[in-house]
């Protein structure tokens, strides 16, 4: 008999608006039709204790949030979640599909916020060492298509806010991340229709499947 598949950690990523949070719902019905063991879970978050930073960083108050503030409190959620959910998740052979994870600093507060990457990379090396997603699935869309899906959202939190010009250079980091990695990174057009991602992500997921 052929060894058992390795539980895997598979990240999604994307601007506002591309479709993160709609297909993740698709992304967990593939991992249940391949009868895998999951769990869904996403960042900022997924501890009691980063949910409350997601809180801090998304919040739009009087006293600015500097931007270092900004990156210490990702990575301080980040490590919470990685050692009290994600890692255990793996030891106990669950699969794990993660609404953003560590690109999302790199694209964010790297390319959006034009932090020094070095910098960023610097502080993942030290709380997370090696440790990082097996597959990160980028939802990718012009950032005006992006955008214009999210109009309708009340209530805009601190990164929603910002403008075009932000998310420009946050979808050029996402880009320029996969092609560093290209093992890693799988890039879907999400700008089709939502049939046409879906089609995109079940390939993409037929060919994890085949791995060990
Ligand atoms: N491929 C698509 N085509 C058209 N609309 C989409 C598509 N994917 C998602 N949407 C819609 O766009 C909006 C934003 O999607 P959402 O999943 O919340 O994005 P994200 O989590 O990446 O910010 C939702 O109203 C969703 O129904
Ligand atoms: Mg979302």
């Amino acid at each position: 008999m052929s060894k058992a598949q390795a539980a895997k950690f598979i990240s999604l990523e994307g601007i506002e608006g591309v479709g993160k949070s709609t297909n993740m719902d698709y992304l967990a019905s593939l991992l249940t039709k391949y009868k895998k063991d999951f769990i869904r879970t996403r960042e900022p978050g997924g501890t009691h204790i980063a949910e409350a930073i997601r809180h801090i960083l998304l919040q739009t108050k009087d006293e600015v949030l500097l931007p270092k503030t900004e990156i210490l409190l990702l990575y301080a959620g980040r490590y919470q979640h990685v050692n009290h959910v994600i890692k255990p998740a793996l030891e106990n052979n669950q699969w794990v599909l993660c609404d953003r994870f560590l690109d999302a600093t790199l694209a964010y507060q790297g390319g959006g916020r034009q932090q020094p990457l070095a910098s960023i990379l610097q502080l993942n090396d030290w709380v997370l060492g090696d440790f990082k997603p097996n597959y990160t699935i980028i939802l990718d869309a012009p950032v005006e298509v992006a955008l214009t899906r999210i109009q309708k959202r009340k209530n805009l939190d601190r990164f929603e806010k910002e403008d075009i010009s932000f998310f420009t250079r946050i979808r050029n980091q996402y880009l320029a991340l996969a092609e560093r990695e290209p093992d890693r990174f799988r890039i879907v057009d999400a700008s089709q229709n939502l049939h046409a991602v879906h089609e995109q992500l079940a390939s993409i997921m037929h060919e994890i499947m085949q791995t060990e």
